[in-house]
């Protein structure tokens, strides 16, 4: 298959995109496919879409070509301007598909594939509008707990607009400030103290227009990917040091993940169901994977779902598929196959 991983892109989440794109693409042209990595700026100047998907292609050097236009994205962060190169279009349009391996803002919400339907384009997860859903965290909890699907109490905040007391959301410490549009944890922060509250608050606000406010739950951390209506097992997030934070999500040894994790049948059973409903209450498709908290008294929380999880060597997803007998590729082809259904 031609197969155009576009990744990178030009959210807080460029550099793990152009990991997990990198491990995509390299995966797939392992078994066999004529799989590019392309960005959603560069990689137009080297490629021509006729040619692209034949001969020799060297994936780390692409990776590097990517990573040599970090500056300019940035500028392009920093500006709000368009982010598409036409030739990165014309490639998409010249696959038989195209993996989403893109992260955050301007490719987990919405925009890339509502463009792509609008073109044609066929690509891997959900379309625009559970992209769109999820990554509004404060409609995914009002569509959660309609479906009977339990999330921490939350609030959300619009810059510019007074901030009030936390009572007066309906919330106490400690709680934990999100920065709305956000992945990877980067603008969350979880606060004790009403001047750590004050200053969350400004740092959560120079990532995004949106802060969402919530009850912080004091448990055990687990995710749960959904592949095709179906839930995979459950993984266990211990981290070693504080919470699950960028550091600790990506480097290795800083946190111990058990999959299966360790919990009985009936949590275990409770905790999919909850997140093949999540899954549906906002409207995902293909596949997704669901973030949890429990707490003591075993109560289940649904965070949040991530319509186009990590595909990183420490990732979630792909330790959930090696418990099912998939191995990186394997898992890789399989999200094809539910998506071109
Ligand atoms: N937002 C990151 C990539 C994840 O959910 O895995
Ligand atoms: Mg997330």
């Amino acid at each position: 298959m031609k197969i155009v991983v576009l990744a990178g892109g030009t959210s807080t989440e460029r550099e793990i995109s152009i990991v997990s794109g990198t491990g995509i693409c390299k995966a797939l042209r392992e078994r066999g496919h004529q799989a590019i990595l392309v960005d959603v700026y560069c990689g137009n100047d080297t490629l021509d879409p006729a040619t692209a998907f034949e001969g020799e292609y060297d994936v780390d050097a692409a990776a590097a070509y990517m990573r040599s236009f970090d500056d300019k994205i940035r500028e392009m962060q920093a500006s709000g301007k368009e982010f598409f190169g036409p030739k990165v279009l014309e490639l998409c349009k010249a696959a038989d598909v195209v993996f989403l391996g893109l992260h955050g803002k301007n490719g987990e919400d919405g925009k890339v594939q509502a463009a792509f339907d609008l073109l044609g384009i066929i690509y891997t997860g959900s379309g625009y509008l559970g992209s769109a859903i999820a990554m509004d965290k404060s409609l995914s909890k009002k569509l959660f707990l309609e479906s009977g699907v339990p999330t921490p109490a939350g609030a959300i905040l619009k810059k510019g607009e007074p901030t009030k007391e936390l009572w007066e959301y309906g919330l106490s410490l400690p709680c934990v400030v999100k920065a709305s549009c956000g992945g990877s944890s980067v603008g969350v922060y979880i606060v004790n103290t009403q001047e750590e509250y004050e200053t969350a608050l400004a740092e959560a606000f120079t990532y995004d227009d949106v802060v969402v406010l919530e009850q912080y739950i004091k448990g055990r951390e687990f995710s749960v990917g959904v592949v095709d209506g179906v839930a995979y097992p459950i993984i266990e997030i211990a981290p070693i040091h504080g919470f699950y934070d960028y550091k600790n999500k990506y480097q290795a040894g800083s946190t111990i993940e058990t999959c299966p994790a360790e919990l009985s049948e009936t949590d275990t059973a409770k905790m999919q169901e909850y997140a093949v409903r999540a899954f549906h209450a906002l409207q995902l498709e293909n596949y997704a994977r669901m973030d949890f908290m429990m707490n003591e008294d075993h109560s289940m929380y649904c965070l949040e779902a991530n319509t186009l999880p990590g595909m990183t060597p420490t990732s979630l997803l792909p330790q959930e598929a090696a418990v099912l007998g998939m191995n990186f590729g394997e898992l890789c082809e399989k999200l094809i196959e539910v998506s071109l259904r």
